[in-house]
């Protein structure tokens, strides 16, 4: 890549799968997972989410790879590479710069609520409440016009920090050790959390489906989640794949990811729902405050009568989500930035700060929308939520869906068939499925949904 220097890229081949999976695995998983299955009514919603995950988003992850490693450029240089020149594909290099500041904004406001988490367990002033309490306490916080601004000033003072520095071994070697403590974190908990009372009436809703509920909006939902959860459609991964070595397995390796990813997110569903009906009071569909509401209540409760025992896993996996979330803001930070820097020309330093502080300004009114801007809507939605569904629901289907239509019928199949068999060194008898999902599949399904949750099938019916 032409800034390679610049971008420090990867020192190992593992390094840059990790920084993916650092990537993928973030708040997505486990607090945009739960919120998105507690208001979409559960098991089916899971269900339709594993679906998209591995027919989908895990085909597009690979989709995106194969595009990024083959350019071995920003973007718009490997659409347009890929393509054999065509010029028109160059336009795919705004969709990272588009989308990186709006998930950003919103998305750093909630890693700020995980920061003053953290405070709070180092504080330990989690210990003694009552269930009720956390409720009420995370409501008064949430909506305060100060408290969550600095969190998110914080936040992308942090992110800027480590972009900036380039320090990308510092990415690699943290990814290494925080995602495997992250894991037998997540397990830990899961098992207190099932000890909890009425903990069974959270596996019934996690495990029963109700499809009678599913509609085209349930559908949306889960298709966004899972391209959320794997950061795809965005060209964050392509980004990031410019790094790849030659002779990475791409199918196998965008698996590895993906299953990663499910774990996670399915670990931080039996970690929270069977918790949620311990709360008298609290309702799976609560929505963002979920996860903030649920997770204090089950270090006190599971670890009632050992405080310290209590104190120090809160605050360990505090601080491990802070972490997840900063190895995703980073990527998202990078899609932006990077943009800047080469058509620009400006320093990695100016470009990550310009991007910061707009970012701030932008997520400032994301946050207030839970307090003082609670009554300002567009489109019937605060801005937090206007831009989450934004990029769930709109800019990544609709990016994805390019990608597909690009390597699916734009690209010489055989340049595609090389990259993805490594010049035929691999064999790769999953490929042809492969194909036939970018080629047909997932454009499809995309473009059903989307026209499903237009109204149009319903305008047709009428008609016939
Ligand atoms: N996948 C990340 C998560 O689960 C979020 C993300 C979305 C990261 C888009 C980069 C780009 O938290």
């Amino acid at each position: 890549m032409s800034n390679n220097s610049d971008q420090a890229g990867f020192a190992s081949k593992l390094g840059a799968i990790l920084a993916a999976a650092g990537s993928a695995v973030g708040l997505g998983n486990i607090w945009r997972f739960p919120t998105e299955t507690g208001t979409n009514g559960g098991a089916a919603f899971i269900l339709i989410y594993i679906f998209f995950m591995l027919f989908m988003a895990m085909p597009i992850m690979i989709a995106e790879f194969t595009i990024g490693r083959h350019g071995q450029s920003d973007v718009s240089h490997s659409f347009l590479k890929m393509s054999g020149n065509r010029k028109m594909w160059k336009f795919m290099g705004l969709i990272p710069v588009i989308s990186g500041f709006l998930v950003l904004s919103y998305y750093a406001v909630v890693a700020g609520w995980t920061l003053e988490y953290a405070i709070q367990a180092g504080m330990n002033d989690f210990a003694g409440k009552s269930a009720a309490e956390y409720a009420s306490d995370f409501a008064a916080f949430s909506s305060n016009p100060f408290k969550p601004l600095m969190w998110l000033f914080f936040i992308l003072a942090l992110t800027f920090g480590i972009v900036a520095m380039g320090v990308q071994k510092g990415i690699e070697r943290g990814a290494k050790i925080m995602m495997p403590i992250l894991f037998v974190f997540l397990a830990i908990l899961v098992i207190c959390s099932l000890t909890l009372p009425d903990a069974s009436k959270g596996l019934t809703f996690l495990l029963e489906p109700d499809f009678s509920k599913v509609t085209g909006a349930t559908c949306l939902s889960a298709m966004g989640q899972a391209f959320f959860s794997l950061s795809v459609g965005l060209c964050c991964l392509c980004t990031y794949a410019c790094y790849f070595r030659k002779d990475l397995d791409l199918i196998r390796d965008g698996f590895g990811v993906a299953t990663i990813d499910t774990l996670v997110a399915l670990m931080s569903g039996l970690m929270i729902f069977p918790a949620v009906y311990s709360i008298p009071g609290l309702s799976p569909d609560a929505g963002p405050s979920l996860v903030f509401i649920t997770l204090p209540n089950v270090f006190q409760q599971a670890f009632g009568d050992l405080p310290a025992v209590a104190y120090v896993f809160s605050l360990m996996f505090y601080v491990l989500l802070v972490m997840a979330a900063l190895t995703s803001s980073i990527s998202m930070l990078e899609m932006a930035e990077a943009y800047f820097i080469k058509r620009f020309k400006v320093s990695r330093f100016k470009s990550s700060m310009v991007v910061s502080i707009v970012c701030f300004l932008l997520g400032s009114a994301c946050s207030l929308s839970f307090g003082v801007w609670k009554d300002v809507t567009i489109f019937g939605m605060g801005f937090f939520d206007l831009f989450d569904f934004l990029v769930a629901k709109f800019l990544m289907p609709i990016g994805s869906a390019l990608i597909c239509i690009f390597l699916g019928w734009v690209v010489d199949e055989k340049v595609l068939r090389a990259e993805i068999t490594n010049e035929g060194t691999l064999r790769q008898p999953l490929y042809p499925v492969f194909r036939f999902i970018i080629r047909y599949f997932a454009p499809l399904c995309i473009i059903l949904i989307f026209l499903n949750e237009l109204g149009v099938f319903k305008v047709l019916s009428g008609l016939l």
